[in-house]
């Protein structure tokens, strides 16, 4: 009778110390770092050093070669939407956005042809505020930057394409 008890209490402590160990110390962990991908680009990643793209560059990063990475810029900021091909490959709702700066398209919710541009002109206090909100909390947050356009960068009040 005793001998059956420890037996069985032996294999209690067998099951015990498995599930014990079983039990990864980095389990937490991991759920941590996976939530903190679905938030956007993480800080350790390595980056290539940020470029500086003419409309004519941006143009070929349009969604439409399947071997080269989705740029879009607002605001003069070029961002890589590769990972939202649902939103910007080729053929998805937002490709018109790609390849070129579609900051006022991103301001007014409008993919009109004419709106497909950087130009800002005559946009209202809250169509710039909305652009405000999209460019800092879906681009920026979502996506990482890759560089500026050209027209960003400014020499004694002169674009860098007019240097
Ligand atoms: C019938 C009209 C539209 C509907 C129902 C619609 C719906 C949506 C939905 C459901 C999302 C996804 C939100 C998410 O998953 O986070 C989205 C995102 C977005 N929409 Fe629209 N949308 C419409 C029109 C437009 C237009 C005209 C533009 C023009 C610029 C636009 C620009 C965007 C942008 C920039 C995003 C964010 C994509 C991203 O996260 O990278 N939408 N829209």
């Amino acid at each position: 009778m005793m001998a059956a008890f420890c037996s069985w209490s032996s294999v209690l402590v067998v099951v015990v110390l498995f599930f014990t160990a079983s039990i990864k110390p980095g389990a937490a962990d991991e759920s941590d770092t996976k939530d903190k991908k679905a938030k956007g680009p993480s800080p350790d990643r390595i980056r290539e050093p940020l470029r500086m793209f003419t409309d004519e560059d941006l143009a070929k990063y349009d969604g439409s070669v399947p071997r080269l990475p989705i740029y879009l810029a607002v605001k003069g900021v070029v961002f890589d939407v590769s990972s939202a091909p649902e939103f910007y490959g080729k053929d998805a709702p937002y490709n018109a956005l790609t390849g070129k700066d579609s900051t006022r398209a991103v301001a007014k919710m409008s993919l009109a042809p004419e709106d497909l541009t950087a130009d800002v002109t005559g946009l209202t206090d809250s169509q710039l505020e909305d652009l405000e909100n999209v460019f800092q909390n879906t681009y920026k947050k979502k996506y990482p930057v890759v560089g500026h356009m050209a027209f960003t960068v400014v020499s004694n009040g002169r674009s860098h394409t007019e240097l």
